[in-house]
């Protein structure tokens, strides 16, 4: 990469990740980050994109956005799939035709959840939901699309910043003193700042060399693992350090906790191959818990 900032186009305007890289990337020296969202640039009409982009001149693109409403898309998976599979391989298209990296954020809901430890990349997919389903629909536009990608499997991603269970856990536990939180399924919790700090070196990596081995699929998840109701523990433990709302958690099955859409009981990603290609690993999800617990303590005070 040369001595100017590179163009790192985003798509969404407010989602927790777009918001992180937004942060992250102004304390960076190698790029400026440009965020396209609706109204004008709208996933949901595939058509529209590939002038958008190209209008915004990026360098690399890291598509970001997506219909993450893991419940809504059971009902409404048509949707998701337009936005989750055909705009994923627009924007991917794009790219290639540019002659430009991309950087697609996927998911742990890709697996069903039935592997007894951590999922690595060149395990078998089977979601067993609408919105997995169209999730792994993006990938494969994305792969179809062009090898100058990095697919990114991210998982339980929570931040300062949007809608997400950390944020849920805390509201809750202002009017309530204990709470029953899901505790067979365990995965990785992931903070969107992590994942934008890795995000901005694996861009790098793609602009600075062509290796193929830096091309493909990545598992990129917080390091560490345990249920909702340990995160949620977690949660409670480090905003009752900061004076801030609390809650007794109780340890319940899925089953007495039923949504529309299932999830998978193991959504643990082995994330060695993106340490070993990339050099990145992403930091313990505990102590990024605290830090996210305490920035937002420190909102409210
Ligand atoms: N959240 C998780 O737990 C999780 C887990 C695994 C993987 N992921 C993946 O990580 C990525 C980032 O997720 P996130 O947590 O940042 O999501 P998020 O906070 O729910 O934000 C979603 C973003 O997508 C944008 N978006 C949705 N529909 C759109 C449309 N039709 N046209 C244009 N933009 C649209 C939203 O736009 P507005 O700004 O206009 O609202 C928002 O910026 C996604 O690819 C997601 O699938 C997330």
């Amino acid at each position: 990469m040369n001595g100017l900032r590179k163009r790192m186009v985003v798509t969404g305007r407010e989602g927790q990740v777009v918001t992180s890289l937004i942060e992250r990337a102004a304390l960076d020296s190698r790029f400026e980050v440009v965020a396209v969202g609706r109204p004008d640039f709208d996933l949901s009409n595939p058509g529209t994109i590939d002038a958008e982009i190209r209008a915004t001149k990026p360098d690399v693109i890291v598509s970001a956005a997506a219909y993450t409403a893991v419940d809504q898309a059971e009902t409404d998976e048509e949707a998701a799939t337009v936005v989750n599979g055909t705009a994923a391989g627009a924007i991917a298209k794009t790219a290639a035709s540019l002659g430009i990296p991309v950087v697609h954020i996927s998911t742990d809901y890709v697996f069903d959840g039935s592997k007894m430890s951590p999922y690595v990349e060149s395990d078998p997919v089977a979601p067993i939901g609408a919105y997995g389903r169209s999730k792994f629909a993006g990938e494969l536009a994305v792969t179809e699309a062009t090898a100058n990608h990095a697919i990114l499997r991210t998982a339980w991603v929570y931040s300062p910043f949007g809608n997400n269970f950390l944020k849920t856990m805390l509201r809750l536990a202002e009017t309530r003193d204990s709470l029953k939180v899901v505790d067979d399924q365990i995965g990785n919790p992931t903070s969107a700042l992590d994942i934008a700090d890795a995000i901005l070196v694996v861009a790098a990596n793609l602009l600075n060399s062509g290796d193929p081995s830096l091309r493909g699929i990545f598992h990129m998840t917080g390091s560490g693992e345990g249920s909702w109701a340990d995160f949620a523990t977690e949660i409670f433990a480090s905003s009752a350090r900061c004076s801030g709302p609390s809650a007794a958690v109780g340890r319940i099955p899925s089953s007495a906790y039923p949504t529309p859409a299932k999830r998978p009981a193991n959504s643990r990603l082995d994330c060695g191959l993106l340490e070993a290609r990339h050099g990145v690993r992403l930091p313990d999800w505990k102590q990024s818990t605290v830090n996210t617990v305490e920035r937002l303590a420190r909102v409210q005070n």
